[in-house]
């Protein structure tokens, strides 16, 4: 494996690759590597012959309020696993690497991006979908894999590469849990003890909500409903939003009759957690 932090010793790499023939899949994330992560990564070795996993924690899609500088970093145990998953090369530039001083192009992915998260993190899809391009440029991926956890985030990215003719096959994974339930997250490692137990209502509460759909609710009201009184049973959440959209333009929806996305934003504490499920009317008939 590989250890790469500038850009042109990876374009240097994957030309060289690229003359092989060698496929690529392209991994994007911030580091602090869990099992989500994990379980990209061997999907990208399992399609591809070669696997690059970028790991940048990326300045321009935080909010000034946001946690850029205690965001957990551990580049050791990064590479470790990265190397036993099947990555071929890390690519693990600085800030000053990917951003020039003077910078003033940015890349915006318009409606996707009102709703859910946008909504409470103005500046983040700008951010992401800037920084996601860029990766693109270096690495001139076949495949990028993303997690279903970030599902507005997913559903972006397909935007984007669809609109701006990107070469390249998004490939969305499912959500990695605990044992437990709680979405895999590298921001559950600043969950206290009581913290973490208060942090089941999230996957607690969507599971309500499936019930409800199983048993034939339509109504996004509804849905709404039960996951908010639950989320609001346990004294440690604070909802941030709950919403029930169309899995592929997110806008909201009021009544149940395709694909859609039920995504909720939760205060566990001062930690800001996410979770979601996709639901098809179609394949539950
Ligand atoms: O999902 C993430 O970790 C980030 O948003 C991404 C896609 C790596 C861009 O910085």
């Amino acid at each position: 494996m590989e250890f790469v932090q500038t850009i042109q010793e990876t374009k240097n790499i994957i030309k060289e690759w690229e003359k092989s023939g060698f496929t690529i899949g392209l991994v994007p994330t911030m580091g602090f590597l869990h099992e989500g992560h994990e379980s990209l990564i061997k999907k990208a070795a399992s399609e591809n012959d070669k696997v690059v996993v970028s790991i940048f924690v990326n300045p321009i899609q935080f909010g000034p309020t946001e946690d850029l500088d205690t965001y957990p970093r551990n580049l050791d145990r990064d590479k470790k696993v990265c190397e036993n998953a099947g990555t071929n090369l890390i690519f693990n530039p600085a800030p000053e690497e990917m951003y020039f001083d003077n910078a003033v192009t940015s890349v915006t992915v318009g409606e996707l991006t009102n709703g859910l998260c946008g909504s409470k993190r103005p500046i983040h899809f700008q951010g992401v979908c800037t920084v996601v391009s860029k990766l693109f440029n270096i690495v001139t991926p076949d495949k990028a894999y993303f997690g279903e956890k970030d599902a507005q985030q997913l559903a972006v990215i397909k935007r984007m590469v669809r609109d701006l003719n990107f070469d390249i096959d998004i490939i969305g994974c499912p959500i990695v849990r605990e044992e437990d339930g709680l979405a895999k997250s590298s921001r559950n490692t600043y969950l206290s003890d009581s913290e973490r137990k208060a942090a089941l209502v999230l996957n607690e509460s969507l599971k309500l909500a499936k019930k409800a759909l199983e048993n034939g609710e339509v109504h996004a009201s509804k849905l709404t409903h039960v996951i908010s009184e639950k989320i609001n049973s346990e004294p440690l959440a604070k909802i941030d939003y709950i919403e029930i959209v169309d899995s592929i333009d997110l806008k909201p929806v009021c009544k149940i009759s395709s694909s859609i996305l039920v995504a909720i934003a939760v205060y566990i504490g001062k930690t800001r957690l996410i979770d979601n499920f996709t639901w098809n009317t179609n394949d539950n008939k």
